[in-house]
C-alpha cells in the first residue's frame, strides 16, 4: 500500500515537474511571440493566458471582448485572431511561466521564459603557481556571472574545464602558454586571460584586457622598497641637517 501511494506521489510529482512548459531562452531587450500548442476549438468561448500560474495577463471571450490587465497593458500584445501573445521588450523580471488556458482548464499552451542579459566579462586571478622541471603549474580562479571556478593548468590544459551556472557557463582553456576563461550564455561571451611562462616567473600580465595584472606580491614588494629607500633618506637628510646646524 505504502510503496504504492509513494509512487503514485512520485509520479504525480515528476508530472508537474515536466509539465513546467516549453523552455524559451531570449536576450533582454527582444520580444517573443507564444503561439497556442494546441489548436482551440472552434467558437472557443473564453481564453486566459496567465504569468507564473498566478496572475492573469490577457482573458480572451469570444464575442471579441479582450481584457488585459493594467500592469501588461504596456508589456504584452494578444492576437484575437490566432490568440497568441507577444511580450515585448523583454527583462530579466519577465523571466516565468506563461500559461494559455481554455474553457474547463484546458490547457492550451505552456512556456517556461527565461530572458538573460549578455555576460559580464570573467574575472580570472592567479591563485597559486609552481614548476616542476621545464614547465609551469598554476591554479587559477574565473568568476562569472554567480559561479566561480578553481582550475588547475599546467601548459597543455586545465582542469575542471568548465561549469555551468542556471544562466551561463565558464570555460577554460590554454594556448601558446596564455590560460583563458570565457564566460558565455547562448547570446554572448566574453573572456579573459592570464599569460604564464615555463618559469612560472612574473610574466603573468593581461591580455586582450584581462584585470588581472602582475603578480601582487611582486609589486607590494617593489612599493615597500622604494618606500623604504625614501624613509632611509629623509631621515639620513634630517641627521645631516641637524650635524650641520650643531657645528
Ligand atoms: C608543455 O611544456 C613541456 C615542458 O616544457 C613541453 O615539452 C611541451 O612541448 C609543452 N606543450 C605545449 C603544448 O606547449
Ligand atoms: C574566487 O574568487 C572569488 C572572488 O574573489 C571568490 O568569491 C570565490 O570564493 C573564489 N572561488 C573559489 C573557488 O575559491
Ligand atoms: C567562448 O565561448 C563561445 C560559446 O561557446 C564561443 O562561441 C566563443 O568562440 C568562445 N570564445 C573564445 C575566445 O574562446
Amino acid at each position: 500500500m505504502f510503496p504504492r501511494l509513494i509512487c503514485l506521489i512520485l509520479t504525480l510529482a515528476s508530472a508537474t515537474v515536466s509539465s513546467t512548459g516549453q523552455s524559451v531562452v531570449k536576450l533582454e531587450g527582444d520580444s517573443v511571440t507564444l503561439d497556442l500548442q494546441r489548436p482551440a476549438e472552434t467558437g472557443i468561448k473564453r481564453i486566459i493566458w496567465s504569468f507564473n500560474l498566478n496572475t492573469d495577463i490577457v482573458t480572451y471571450y469570444s464575442n471579441y471582448k479582450l481584457k488585459t490587465e493594467d500592469e501588461f497593458k504596456d508589456k504584452v500584445y494578444f492576437n484575437s485572431r490566432t490568440f497568441s501573445l507577444l511580450v515585448k521588450n523583454l527583462r530579466k523580471s519577465d523571466s516565468g511561466i506563461y500559461r494559455a488556458e481554455g474553457p474547463g482548464g484546458w490547457v492550451l499552451a505552456e512556456y517556461r521564459l527565461r530572458v538573460l542579459e549578455p555576460v559580464e566579462a570573467p574575472v580570472l586571478t592567479l591563485v597559486t603557481y609552481w614548476s616542476t622541471g621545464d614547465s609551469c603549474h598554476v591554479t587559477v580562479n574565473c568568476t562569472g556571472g554567480d559561479r566561480s571556478l578553481m582550475s588547475s593548468c599546467d601548459n597543455t590544459s586545465c582542469s575542471p574545464e568548465g561549469g555551468a551556472s542556471t544562466d551561463s557557463t565558464l570555460s577554460m582553456s590554454v594556448r601558446d602558454d596564455i590560460i583563458s576563461c570565457n564566460h558565455s550564455n547562448p547570446f554572448s561571451w566574453k573572456s579573459q586571460t592570464i599569460e604564464i611562462n615555463r618559469q612560472c616567473f612574473s610574466d603573468i600580465g593581461d591580455a586582450v584586457g584581462s584585470s588581472a595584472g602582475f603578480s601582487p606580491s611582486l609589486l607590494k614588494a617593489a612599493l615597500i622598497s622604494v618606500l623604504l629607500l625614501i624613509m632611509a633618506s629623509a631621515v639620513i637628510a634630517v641627521h645631516i641637517r641637524e650635524k650641520q646646524i650643531i657645528s
